[in-house]
């Protein structure tokens, strides 16, 4: 057992290095209990990635802002008075203050309540109060604005932001998995977020829990009660032989169901008239979205498709395709996750079905979602036991189906196994994660991220 290294010093590259064994698919549980490390991802991984900040239809309107986070940095995502989107850092230039304490709302300007500094929608300092008093006219506002993200873009309407002005463009660093995960949200038409969003914090880490959306391997046994309640099928959903894990670079990647080629090639030969009925029919008490029409396929690509398993846009994005809902994991501290919830729906959906689906997706995931109350607990109870002494000297298990995969490359421009259950999306978020952590910036990241698997993995 190695206790050498002291509690709280940052590790090196190599020691890091060392957190994952792809040869083997172990995993050191430090990467859970650790503070040095969990500050070294807000540095490396979260101020270097896109972050996911909201829907475009969350903000319509000049004064509209949403606050979100970019790892520990509290951000205002603001539609300014020209009509664009703002990501301005909720902390006031003067004492550091929390501009903006509303979750949502509509805003003028952004007033500090303590004492009084007041800031132009675009984060420009506009109003000091005694600026000629107190300061005697000896003080430049222009200076102090408030801090931005360096970069804001947005993918159908999905905006994102970045701390490093060296990010990659967003469309290049989705790439084509990440832009099938953002575009099996809008590939029945375009959509809104419903307004609401679900939070809630549980003690898990955050890695924990990203790991848990590629894993299909819990779902029979963790899920069981869900089953039983008779609130889901799960021998409808699992699709156990039929899963497809796509390798997207920077560490995204896609776990779970795919339809098969055959089936895909039938529904291929459907109008969307016919695929509409079809879905309306195959409807129980839940209503589900409709099969994807026609044009899906050239927003997808032939792979993107057939997925019906889960994204995930690296670090922290889960575009869940079990209600049409994004989740972000938002780090807080290695112990502790908050969770929240979007739900996200077609713009022409009639009201009525639009609370059936709320209805549905609020008993699926959030606080009070039966499935998220199976899995926050095994997610706190894993992360507890990773602060052990003894405890966290046993490498965590992340062999299943290691060495027994053909990559597939046609179709697509990324890598994928079509197989069997597996843990080959959680072996390459950890090659990815310890990539970044050990990456010096961006043209590091860019010139030595893992290579797209190849031959058997
Ligand atoms: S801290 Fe904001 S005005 Fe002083
Ligand atoms: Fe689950």
């Amino acid at each position: 057992m190695d206790l050498a290294q002291e509690p709280g010093s940052i590790p090196g590259k190599s020691e890091i290095m060392s957190y994952f064994d792809p040869r083997s698919g172990t995993l050191d549980r430090r990467v859970f209990a650790d503070q040095a490390l969990y500050d070294l991802e807000m540095r490396n991984i979260y101020a270097r990635a896109w972050n996911f900040m909201c829907h475009e239809s969350q903000i319509p309107n000049a004064g509209d802002y949403f606050i979100n986070y970019i790892g520990e940095d509290q951000v205002i995502v603001v539609r300014d008075k020209q009509g664009e989107v703002q990501v301005l850092l909720n902390t006031c230039r003067h004492r550091g203050n929390a501009l903006c304490r509303a979750e949502q709302g509509n805003a003028k300007s952004f007033v500090c309540s303590y004492h009084g500094w007041n800031y132009d929608l675009n984060g420009d300092l506009i109003g000091v109060p005694g600026l000629s008093s107190y300061y005697r006219k000896d003080f430049d506002k222009s200076q102090w604005g408030l801090a931005k993200a360096a970069q804001v873009d947005h993918f159908h309407g999905f905006y994102f932001a970045t701390l490093d002005p060296d990010t990659p463009p967003l469309h290049d660093y989705l790439g084509e998995v990440g832009r099938i995960g953002l575009g099996l949200l809008v590939a029945n038409g375009p959509v809104e977020v419903v307004d609401g969003v679900q939070k809630n914090v549980i003690d898990c880490n955050w890695k924990i829990a990203v790991d848990n959306l590629f894993d299909w391997y819990h779902v029979q046994y963790s899920h069981a009660s869900a089953a039983t309640a008779g609130f889901m099928d799960i021998a409808a959903i699992l699709h156990p032989n039929n899963q497809m894990v796509m390798f997207g670079q920077y560490g995204h990647a896609i776990s779970g169901p795919v339809i098969p080629e055959k089936m895909q090639a039938e529904i291929d030969t459907l109008s969307d008239e016919q695929r509409i009925a079809l879905a309306r029919s195959a409807a129980d008490d839940v209503p589900r979205p409709p099969l994807r029409l026609r044009a899906a396929k050239e927003l997808l690509g032939p792979v993107g498709v057939r997925c019906i398993g889960h994204p995930n846009i690296f670090p922290n994005l889960w575009v869940s395709t079990n209600g049409t809902q994004l989740s972000l994991r938002l780090p807080r501290g290695p112990f502790a996750t908050e969770i929240w919830w979007f739900t996200v729906l077609p713009k022409e959906m009639p009201e009525e079905v639009k609370k059936k689906h709320i209805a549905f997706n609020t008993h699926l995931f959030g606080p009070a979602g039966m499935l998220e109350q199976d899995d926050g607990e095994n997610w706190s109870q894993s992360t507890r036991a990773s602060r052990g002494v003894k405890s966290r000297a046993y490498r965590h298990n992340i062999s299943m189906g290691l060495g027994h995969d053909e990559v597939l490359t046609e179709g697509s421009t990324v890598s994928r196994v079509e197989t069997t259950i597996s843990e080959h999306a959680q072996r390459w978020l950890y090659t990815n994660w310890m990539n970044w952590m050990t990456a010096d910036s961006w043209a590091d990241i860019k010139t030595n991220h893992p290579a797209q698997p190849k031959g058997r993995v």
